[in-house]
C-alpha cells in the first residue's frame, strides 16, 4: 500500500494520526487540506513530503480559481512550502512543479507522478545499496539502533533508513532493531514499531534517553537514521534525538550512517547551522494522552529536528553513492 498516491484527481494518503489503531485514508482535494495534513502529520517525512509537495502544486494548477493566474498560484504554492520549514523535500517538490506551470496543469501533474515515481525506487535501491554497504562493514548479525519512522509511511514505500532494515533482513543479514520511541509525536512506537511488526522483523522498542546508554552495552552496532536536509558540508537535520545517538556512537566507534535520497541534499544550504528548525510549541510537551502534566504556563523549547555535524556521520547513503565522510568524501556538486 502507498503512504501517498494520486487518485481520482485527488491526492490520497494514510492517515498516519490514526496509526496505530487504525489503517485509514484521507483524501485531500485542496491544497488547504494538504496543508493541515502536513502541519498535523497526517503525512509526514522527508520523501512523502516531496511528492506531497509536487502533487499540492497540480492541485492547485488544476482549480479553476487558480489556474488563468500565474501569480495566484504561486503564492498558493508558498504557502504549502511554508506548511513545514525543515525538509527540504517539501520545497524541492513544490519548486519542481512550479517549473512546469508555463505548460500547463497537465504537465505538473506529470511531474508530481516522476516524483513519486522516482521516490519509490530510490527506496528500493537506497535499501539494497545500504544492505551492501553494512554487511560489508560490519561482520556478523547487524543489530540496528533507528529513531522516528523512516519507512513506507515516511516516503511512497519501503522508505529509507527502514528500507535498509528490511533489505538487511531479506538477506538474511539482520539481528534485530531497537527502535527510539521518539518523543514527543511517538513516531518510533506507534509508526516504526506497526510498521516492524506488519514485516515481521524483530524489535525491541526503547525509550529516547535509553539509547546512548543501550549503545554502550553493545545492544546494536550501527546506527541508521534518515535524513530531513543535508547541508552542502555533510551536516544533517533529523528527528530530535539524532545528535544524542550520534555522540555516543562517536564516543563508542559505532558506525553512524545517515540514509536519504539526493533529493534531501540542499547544496544551497552551507552548513547545518543555516537549517531552520521547526519548533512545534508548548503543547505536545506539556500533556500527554490529552492530560496535562506540567503546571501552567511553563515556557516550553520543542526543536522537532537536530543537526548533526558531519564529523560524526560514517557515511551517507542515497540511491547512487556512498559518501564516507568518516574517509574525507564530501558532497561535492550533485
Ligand atoms: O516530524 P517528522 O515525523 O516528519 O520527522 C521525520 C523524520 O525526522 C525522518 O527521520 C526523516 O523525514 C527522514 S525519513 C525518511
Amino acid at each position: 500500500m502507498r503512504t501517498i498516491d494520486w487518485i481520482d484527481g485527488a491526492i490520497e494518503i494514510i492517515d498516519q494520526t490514526a496509526l496505530p489503531d487504525k489503517l485509514s485514508m484521507l483524501r485531500l482535494e485542496s491544497h488547504i487540506e494538504l496543508i493541515s495534513a502536513i502541519q498535523r502529520l497526517a503525512v509526514r517525512g522527508a520523501p512523502a513530503l516531496g511528492v506531497a509537495g509536487a502533487m499540492g502544486v497540480a492541485l492547485i494548477a488544476a482549480d479553476s480559481r487558480y489556474t488563468s493566474d500565474e501569480e495566484l498560484i504561486r503564492s498558493a504554492a508558498k504557502s504549502l512550502l511554508e506548511a513545514r520549514p525543515t525538509a527540504v523535500n517539501l520545497s524541492w517538490g513544490v519548486e519542481r512543479a512550479l517549473r512546469e506551470i508555463p505548460h500547463g496543469p497537465e504537465a505538473v501533474l506529470r511531474t508530481a507522478l516522476e516524483i513519486r515515481d522516482a521516490e519509490l525506487a530510490n527506496s528500493l535501491a537506497m535499501g539494497a545499496r545500504g544492505s551492501d554497504f553494512i554487511q560489508d562493514l560490519i561482520q556478523g548479525p547487524v543489530n540496528v539502533m533507528t529513531i522516528c519512522n523512516t519507512g513506507g509511511l515516511a516516503a511512497v514505500e519501503y522508505g529509507t533508513a527502514l528500507s535498509v532494515v528490511r533489505s538487511l533482513f531479506d538477506d538474511g543479514a539482520l539481528g534485530t532493531v531497537l527502535t527510539l520511541e521518539t518523543r514527543p509525536l511517538l513516531q518510533g512506537a506507534r509508526l516504526t514499531a506497526w510498521e516492524l511488526k506488519q514485516l515481521d522483523i524483530p524489535f525491541h522498542l526503547i525509550v529516547d534517553s535509553a539509547g546512548p546508554f543501550l549503545l554502550s552495552r553493545g545492544a546494536a552496532n550501527i546506527v541508521l537514521i534518515g535524513a530531513d536536509r543535508i547541508a552542502a558540508n555533510g551536516d544533517t537535520a533529523n528527528k530530535i534525538g539524532s545528535y544524542s545517538l550520534a555522540s555516543a556512537a562517536a564516543r563508542l566507534a559505532i558506525p553512524f550512517i545517515v540514509v536519504a535520497p539526493e533529493s534531501t541534499v540542499d547544496m544551497s544550504t552551507a552548513t547545518g547551522e543555516e537549517i531552520e528548525i521547526e519548533d512545534r510549541g508548548s503543547s505536545e510537551i506539556t500533556s500527554f494522552s490529552d492530560r496535562r502534566t506540567t503546571p501552567e504556563g511553563v515556557e516550553t523549547m520543542n526543536p522537532a529536528f537536530d543537526v548533526t555535524p558531519v564529523e560524526l556521520i560514517t557515511a551517507l547513503i542515497t540511491e547512487s553513492r556512498v559518501v564516507r565522510f568518516d574517509m574525507g568524501e564530501s558532497l561535492g556538486v550533485n
